[in-house]
């Protein structure tokens, strides 16, 4: 697969800059209503010397939902074990990693809207009374078998509640929504990233790579990591504007933080569909994107800056997308 700077997933080289993670909520930057009522929920618990209700994460990919549930475990103290829905294929991978808890633990279910029914079936008695059914044995002679488990907070992340069935969602005590991230608290998290990295950055140099980094910490990590590699070979002690906005040029990412296959879905939809509507499907067999890619990864983006809308019919561009891609404005509004 070619490079991308946005991905669904945590990178190996996103695991060699962990360091990077914030820990603790104190470090965390933005999402502040998010971060306020964990902090009252996380005290709670803690002085009441009982296991955090379970919680769900859920919104767009490389927001923080991994970070933010090591966090609660790093300030709960207890351990984190970490898996995801795709991994849990059967009943008893699930019950396995159940019965290794130790009382308190942390459990992150990542994509957790992946789980097969028959997991999910073993995950509501856990869920609600910390306890596993085992059926033993087949037909009329079959019994099921009570295992107590100890107390311990799921943390489940999604990138779309709705993905999740119902009797799952209702388990969750504490639900969360992430959003997008402003300018200034990117601007923070590429200044806090550049001093971990050791790395010189004016504040224009910083703003300029959070105004690109499609409100998400993870881009604007990796970009930083990108236009470092520039000023190194430049020789350049600090990363100011000009140095950053020419970087970003260059690898392809735009002034709005559009990459190549945001302008092929604009494209697309504007030169085969006359600017839609179009349907999701339509669309990713036209770009060779999977439907899932789009609608996790680059929709709910340009959704956020207005350049697309979801309309019953399918997907529209705007006004705002025509303009940015230099496209005379179709006659009818949109
Ligand atoms: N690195 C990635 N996300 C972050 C956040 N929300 N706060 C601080 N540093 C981060």
């Amino acid at each position: 697969m070619d490079e991308r700077i946005v991905t669904a997933k945590f990178t190996v080289e996103d695991a060699q800059v962990e360091s990077l993670r914030p820990r603790y909520l104190h470090e965390y930057i933005g999402q502040t209503k998010v971060k306020d009522n964990l902090r009252v929920f996380i005290d709670a618990a803690k002085l009441r010397q009982e296991s955090l209700d379970h919680v769900l994460l859920y919104g767009p990919p490389g927001l923080g939902k991994t970070t933010l549930s090591t966090i609660i475990a790093n300030e709960l103290g207890v351990q984190i074990r970490t898996t995801s829905g795709p991994a849990i294929e059967r009943a008893g991978d699930l019950a396995a990693v159940l019965t290794n808890l130790q009382p308190g633990d942390v459990l992150f279910i990542d994509e957790i809207h992946r789980l097969s029914r028959a997991v999910e079936e073993v995950l509501y008695p856990a869920m609600e009374d910390f306890a596993l059914d085992i059926m033993i044995g087949k037909g009329p002679s079959a019994r099921s078998v009570r295992i107590e488990l100890p107390n311990f907070t799921l943390i489940g992340a999604t990138t779309r509640a709705g993905l999740l069935s119902n009797p799952l969602r209702d388990r969750f005590g504490i639900v969360s929504h992430l959003d997008f991230y402003d300018r200034s608290d990117l601007i923070r998290i590429v200044r806090r990233a550049a001093v971990i990295l050791g790395a010189e950055i004016t504040e224009d140099g910083a703003s300029e790579i959070a105004k690109r980094s499609r409100g998400t910490p993870r881009v604007a990590n990796r970009l930083l990591k990108r236009v470092r590699d520039f000023a190194q070979v430049a020789g350049e002690q600090v990363i100011a504007h000009q140095l950053a906005s020419q970087a970003l040029g260059q690898i392809q990412v735009d002034s709005q933080g559009l990459d190549e296959v945001d302008h092929r879905i604009l494209l697309a939809i504007i030169q085969k569909y006359e600017g839609g509507p179009v349907g999701v499907e339509t669309l990713a067999a036209t770009i060779g994107e999977e439907t899932d890619t789009i609608e996790d990864l680059y929709e709910p983006y340009l959704l956020q800056i207005g350049f697309l809308q979801r309309t019953p019919r399918g997907r529209v561009v705007s006004r705002l997308a025509y303009q940015h891609l230099g496209f005379p404005l179709p006659n009818q509004d949109v």
